[in-house]
């Protein structure tokens, strides 16, 4: 079976090439991601979307988000290098959030295995338009709930998802047997 969902698969920014992606394709990709599920229909899923000039912003704010953290940590050239070749490669990279639901309805679990929903509501779509892309969660960006820059205080970074066109070889994705995740009872 070659499935849309087993050729999913992430692609790495040091594969992406520089052909740009048009806007339309980056709206479709998020009106994907906006028909996910989600209890009581929340719809946690928020996305800031950083293209073009707008990757030195997120460099500025992936920085300011370091430097806030504990005190003897300062962004260095060692990470400013690690994380402009993921940004400054990707057409676009957005930063994943979850909204929390102001009145805490569901349980926080819910609203991030939501989030994880339209994320891979994306992930596939890039499928369709040759695209590749891969989540990534840096620590220091996934902490706590309104430690981004402008972010509300029920609101809470998940991580960047980087896509581009790219010219990634086939590459194996292992998994383990299906079989030995699942219990039957019939
Ligand atoms: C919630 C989530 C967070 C992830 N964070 C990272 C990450 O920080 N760095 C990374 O290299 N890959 C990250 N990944 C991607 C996984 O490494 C990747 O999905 C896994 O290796 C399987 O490869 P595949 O996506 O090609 O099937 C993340 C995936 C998920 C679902």
């Amino acid at each position: 079976m070659n499935s849309i969902f087993e050729r999913r698969r992430s692609i790495f920014p040091q594969f992406f090439t520089d052909q740009s992606v048009d806007r339309e394709v980056i709206e479709a990709l998020l009106s994907a991601a906006n028909a996910a599920p989600s209890h009581r229909k929340t719809e946690p899923w928020r996305f800031r979307v950083f293209r073009g000039a707008g990757r030195e912003e997120l460099m500025r704010l992936m920085r300011e988000v370091y430097n806030a953290g504990p005190s003897d940590r300062v962004w260095d050239d060692k990470l400013e290098k690690k994380f402009s070749s993921k940004v400054m490669a990707s057409d676009t990279a957005l930063a994943v959030f979850l909204h929390r639901d102001p009145e805490e309805r569901v349980p926080e679990w819910e609203e991030i295995a939501a989030v994880g929903c339209a994320v891979q509501n994306l992930w596939l779509g890039l499928d369709e338009v040759n695209l590749g892309g891969y989540w990534s969660s840096p620590g220091f960006l996934c902490g706590d709930y309104g430690q981004w820059p402008g972010a509300a205080d029920n609101e809470r970074c998940l991580g960047i998802f980087y896509l581009g066109h790219h010219a990634a070889p086939e590459l194996p994705r292992p998994r383990g047997p299906w079989e030995e995740k699942v219990t039957w009872v019939e």
